[in-house]
């Protein structure tokens, strides 16, 4: 673009936000911890580069703890924090490990004015099971949260210290007693074979969120989660490991601050699962230091197709990106981003590592590739690999540019079946 049109671009931005300023704003935000804690015995915290550096507390339930958030200043230089579920305790085999989770300080990054209209969180877990484990979470109802020292009062679960009324005693799975009766979230989480990590999307209810934000977050009082038939761990605040942006809990909020954009209000109850995830890449991004959200892309497609579950959508800023990706999993969409036009290309004198720009494994169903230039492969632009029981099916191909490989653009397998090319110049 000439100077002078990215002059005339930015003028017109100007205007739209001058606009929005004078009548109702609409804005989301993603709320993620940038924060390392503080090494045990003082000192600064460390910071890396997040999405926003907002303060969240995962906790840790069990008996030794004293149910009182005290894991959140626990043993911070670790470089691994992950919570049980669903585990048995080792001093109690009928108490169950489960973990709370809140983002303390929501109401600082959404006026108290605005409208939620909607909110989705973002978790990682670790499950290394053979199988898949029914996870569930709820909103709680009682303040749970560490306040600055043992301070079991302002605790509204049960534990032996506790001398309140409410709550049923924790050692019960569950403990609902404290969850609002409102909202269930209830999905089954895949297993990850040795990599275990699996990252959840939850689509929360915007009321419920809502009422995390009145007088300074008082009624925020957070989410517990719970594994009811497995145990399977979950990635803390403190989690700083590898790519901790990607891995530590995530909340996305987008509000109003004009009334009428209010959502319909839910029929409760209702019973929450997981929703798809849309993976942001962009050529600036950071692989290993973003978290995918769309104010933190990635860098490169082979990882957002790695990170990403079916039902999942990756989104591709405008620029030029490599191949070789190696799709595996069902129903994920790759495309350019809404507005965007990207090109993925390999090069085609390397029968190693860049034999295809794409290439769709057996097993690898109802995908879609759309609005993409695909450049380069030494063989094909995508090719459908198919094994000797099954092959790539249900694809759906649409607008795409593909040219400059090495052998065809296309390469379709005996097995790969039901596959829609539209509008395609390949
Ligand atoms: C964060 O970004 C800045 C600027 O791009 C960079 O200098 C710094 O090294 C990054 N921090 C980490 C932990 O990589
Ligand atoms: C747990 O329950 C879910 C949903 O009912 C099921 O898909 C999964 O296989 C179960 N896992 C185990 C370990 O029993
Ligand atoms: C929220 O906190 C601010 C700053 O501490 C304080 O000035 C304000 O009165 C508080 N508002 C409510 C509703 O508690
Ligand atoms: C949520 O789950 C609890 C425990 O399984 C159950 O007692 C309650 O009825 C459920 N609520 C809804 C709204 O499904
Ligand atoms: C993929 O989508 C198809 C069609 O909607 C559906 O039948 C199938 O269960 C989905 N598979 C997975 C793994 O999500």
């Amino acid at each position: 673009m000439p100077r002078n049109g990215l002059a005339a671009a930015f003028a017109a931005t100007a205007v739209v936000l001058l606009g929005l300023a004078c009548t109702a704003a609409a804005a989301a935000v993603t709320l993620q911890t940038g924060r390392s804690l503080i090494p045990v015995g003082g000192g600064s915290p460390v910071l890396y580069n997040a999405t926003r550096d907002t303060a969240i507390t995962t906790q840790y339930i069990d008996a030794w703890n004293n149910m009182n958030g005290i894991t959140y200043l626990w043993g911070s230089t670790a470089p691994d924090f992950t919570y049980g579920l669903g585990e048995a305790s080792p001093y109690n085999p009928a108490e169950k490990f489960r973990t709370l989770l809140r983002f303390d300080d929501a109401h600082s990054y959404v006026p108290a004015d605005a409208v939620v209209q909607s909110a989705e969180l973002t978790v990682t877990f670790i499950n290394y099971n053979f199988d898949p484990v029914l996870v569930q979470a709820c909103f709680m109802t009682r303040p749970w949260a560490y306040q600055g020292g043992p301070s079991y009062k302002t605790v509204g679960w049960a534990f032996s210290g506790w001398d309140g009324s409410a709550s049923v005693p924790w050692t019960q799975p569950g403990a609902w007693a404290d969850c609002s009766p409102n909202v269930n979230i209830s999905f089954v989480l895949p297993s990850n074979g040795a990599y275990g990590y699996v990252s959840q999307t939850i689509a929360l209810d915007p009321a419920s969120v809502q009422a995390w934000l009145p007088s300074n977050g008082s009624a925020n009082y957070g989410l517990l989660f719970r594994a009811v038939n497995g145990s399977v761990s979950i990635v803390s605040s403190q989690w700083q490991k590898d790519a901790p942006a990607l891995r530590r809990p995530a909340l996305s909020i987008a509000f109003s601050t004009d009334p009428a954009d209010a959502p319909a209000p839910a029929a409760y109850p209702v019973t929450l699962g997981t929703v798809s995830r849309t993976w942001w890449v962009d050529p600036t991004g950071d692989d290993a230091l973003n978290s995918g959200h769309s104010d933190s892309p990635f860098k490169t497609p082979a990882k957002a197709v790695f990170e990403a579950w079916p039902g999942d959508k990756i989104y591709l800023k405008s620029g030029a990106y490599p191949g070789a990706l190696n799709i595996l999993r069902s129903n994920i969409t790759l495309q350019s981003a809404p507005g965007n036009w990207a090109v993925v290309s390999s090069p085609t004198n390397d029968p190693q590592q860049a034999v295809n720009v794409i290439t769709l494994r057996p097993g690898a169903n109802y995908g879609v590739i759309q609005d993409l230039e695909i450049t380069g492969g030494f063989s094909y632009g995508i090719s459908f690999i198919s094994s000797t029981v099954e092959g790539p099916s249900h694809w759906t191909i649409s607008n795409v540019r593909i040219h400059n490989t090495g052998s065809s653009s296309i390469k379709l397998s005996d097995k790969a079946a039901n596959i829609i090319f539209s509008n395609c110049d390949i």
